[in-house]
């Protein structure tokens, strides 16, 4: 299916909410988003309450002749279902359809996000105006695409929920003596004599069952998938033809299992919001444009991201000029196919007053709707390049099931898995390697190295996975901890490794957490930080050893065994930036870019970011300090 549909090109726009303005400013709207290249908005994401003003009393006047407005204008739309924002009279008729925190405290409306996607009343309100809307819009010419809900994110642990998730359970284990079994209930009197006993893993006492939090976790990731496709479904009916998306982002917002998400989607949609101020902000823009594009398999949309600003948690910090423009196109490089904001008007009032947009308070005589415009005016001379792969050769393995069971208090000590992916992605993408995402269950055999950081969870058909990898040739690198539970958070006994010994030629035979801030040095390698494991060689070659530390001084640090055609290498503990770098360079994993230049090569074109304050040349093109350029590759 070809989307967002009527856009052959680059997708440039915004979420855009008319609602809280008057008449007036939408023809204005719509001039002035032509006149910045706007070809693309996001109308319709917390209006429920303008659309259904009273149960089953709709409002859509308003909604018509924003869109009749649209398309007369040329600007397509990507049309959203509200249930990201229940209206207060819902919430106060449907209490119990509130969600509630771990901590047993049912939110209130006040701000967004209140639903409990198991609710009942809930579910029905959400197939009602998904329903309504579709019934109304489903052949509008302007309509692009549908974007359900926002940013799937509230766990509720609420009645419904545990309901739910007794369902879930007996779907899963069949019965209970199986489940008593997964979860090792025999520990702390756990074991369950009736599927009612289970409870939703709320505050407890002291530490949680890990297996049971485990579950939970893939369990609320398929409930809001449930929800998510009925409104698909009802949508898909009304007509076929319209592309169907959510849009997805990093962490702990959204807690989703994306490899189960993608294929539900039409389009794989992303927010990007990085999370640091500096150089980060790029390496962190890199990560998530090739995290969408591993879960699409393909091309995908950036659909949010802020103009002028980059948060962090000590606050916004204004984008520099050009930044905005070479985000994006870090995005566009790696195979969104266009740039999307939150959000097109900057609003008057309201919780998100501050946060920057497209066209700011201030209006269009400003620097920021002048940079839009320039760039949103650019995109149209790179448009050929849509749809052209990212080669890659190297595959970071991505496993939420690992994320969320490290993110347990009873590890033996605290594991930062995100800040481990990423650490190994920014790495390579330092040295100019553009890497893909991979499951642990995924296909793998494109890949001539896969790096598994921490991948804690290990079922045995992941385990066997890498080891068809590695025997037919593959390269496979491991970092501690990797394989030390199954998929019921077991402990993999004789070695941890997800019992995949043989393929690394070592034991793992003790963990050897160390004081925050204290490091074990490597011969020639770095430190290690926090994490360390005693290693046993049986059959690797040490490529080296810990100079320090009780126990470890002598061991093996870091091991490389052949198995088959490939080799496995292992990373007993959690190594720094520099370490991995050097690692890398062992290796041979480098690429033409490096820290500060984006290079990306796409089928014939070569695509380079310079974020620097230096003018870059790579082969035959010269790109200006802080500027970007699209060119023919080199043959
Ligand atoms: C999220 C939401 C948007 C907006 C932005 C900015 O990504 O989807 O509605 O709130 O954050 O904060």
């Amino acid at each position: 299916m070809d989307w967002p549909r009527g856009l052959d090109g680059l997708s440039y726009g915004g979420d855009y909410n008319p609602e809280q303005w008057p008449e007036e400013v939408w023809d204005d709207d719509v001039l002035l988003m032509r006149e910045a290249g706007v070809n693309l908005v996001t109308v319709g994401v917390f209006s429920w309450a303008r659309l259904e003003p009273r149960e089953g009393e709709y409002d859509f006047a308003w909604l018509d002749t924003v869109l009749d407005k649209l398309h007369a204008g040329g600007i397509r739309v990507n049309l959203a279902t509200p249930t990201a924002s229940p209206p207060p009279w819902f919430t106060l008729a449907h209490p119990d359809a509130l969600n509630v925190r771990a901590d047993g405290v049912r939110q209130v409306h006040g701000s967004r996000d209140t639903y409990d996607v198991c609710a009942p009343a809930y579910r029905e309100a959400s197939r009602r105006i998904a329903a309504a809307l579709a019934e109304r819009y489903a052949e509008h010419p302007a309509l692009a695409m549908w974007h359900v809900h926002n940013e799937y994110g509230s766990t509720s642990y609420s009645e419904h929920a545990e309901r739910a998730f007794r369902v879930w359970l007996e779907a899963k284990y069949g019965t209970l003596e199986a489940l008593n079994a997964a979860w090792w209930g025999s520990f702390w009197s756990q074991h369950y004599g009736e599927w009612d006993q289970v409870l939703a893993p709320r505050a407890t006492q002291y530490l949680a069952n890990p297996a049971h939090e485990l579950d939970f976790k893939r369990f609320t990731s398929d409930a809001m998938l449930e929800h998510y496709k009925e409104q698909r479904d009802l949508l898909r009916e009304a007509n076929p033809e319209v592309p169907i998306t959510t849009n997805f982002v990093f962490g702990q917002w959204v807690p989703v299992d994306p490899w189960k998400w993608a294929p539900e989607v039409d389009l794989v949609a992303f927010d990007s919001y990085p999370s640091h101020p500096d150089e980060r902000a790029e390496q962190q823009s890199a990560l998530h444009a090739d995290l969408s594009r591993s879960w699409a398999g393909g091309d995908w949309l950036l659909m949010e991201q802020a103009a002028a600003t980059v948060h962090s948690k000590d606050g916004a910090v204004a984008k520099t000029p050009g930044r905005m423009a070479r985000h994006s196109m870090v995005h566009i490089s790696r195979g969104s196919k266009g740039a999307m904001f939150f959000q097109w008007r900057a609003g008057r009032g309201g919780a998100e007053q501050w946060h920057s947009a497209l066209l700011p308070h201030a209006g269009k005589n400003t620097r920021m709707f002048r940079e839009v415009t320039e760039f949103g005016n650019t995109l149209p001379g790179i448009a050929h390049t849509v749809g052209e792969p990212v080669d890659a050769t190297v595959a970071v393995l991505w496993s939420p099931e690992s994320w969320w069971a490290t993110s347990g208090a009873h590890l033996p000590a605290p594991v930062d898995y995100l800040e481990n992916v990423a650490q190994i992605h920014r790495v390579l993408r330092d040295r100019g390697v553009v890497a893909d995402f991979a499951s642990p269950e995924g296909d793998l055999s494109k890949y001539a190295t896969v790096i598994a950081p921490t991948t804690y969870v290990l079922s045995k058909a992941a385990a066997e996975n890498l080891r068809w990898f590695t025997a037919g040739g593959g390269r496979l690198v491991a970092s501690y901890l990797t394989g030390a539970v199954d998929e019921h958070c077991q402990v993999w006994l004789d070695g941890y490794l997800g019992g995949l010994t043989d393929l690394f030629g070592v034991r793992v035979t003790e963990h050897l957490p160390q004081p925050a801030g204290e490091r074990r040095a490597l011969w020639n390698f770095g430190a290690a930080e926090r994490f360390c494991e005693l290693v046993e060689l049986r059959g690797a070659q040490c490529v080296t050893q810990y100079a320090t530390g009780d126990l470890v001084e002598g061991q093996p640090a870091v091991t490389v065994n052949p198995f088959g055609e490939g080799e496995a290498w292992y990373v007993s503990c959690k190594l720094a930036d520099d370490a991995w770098d050097r690692l890398f360079e062992e290796l041979e994993l480098a690429g033409p870019g490096g820290p500060g230049l984006d290079v990306v090569d796409r089928g014939p074109w070569r695509f380079i970011v310079n974020h620097t304050d230096q003018e870059a040349q790579v082969g035959h093109i010269i790109v200006p300090a802080g500027s970007w350029a699209v060119d023919k590759k080199p043959q």
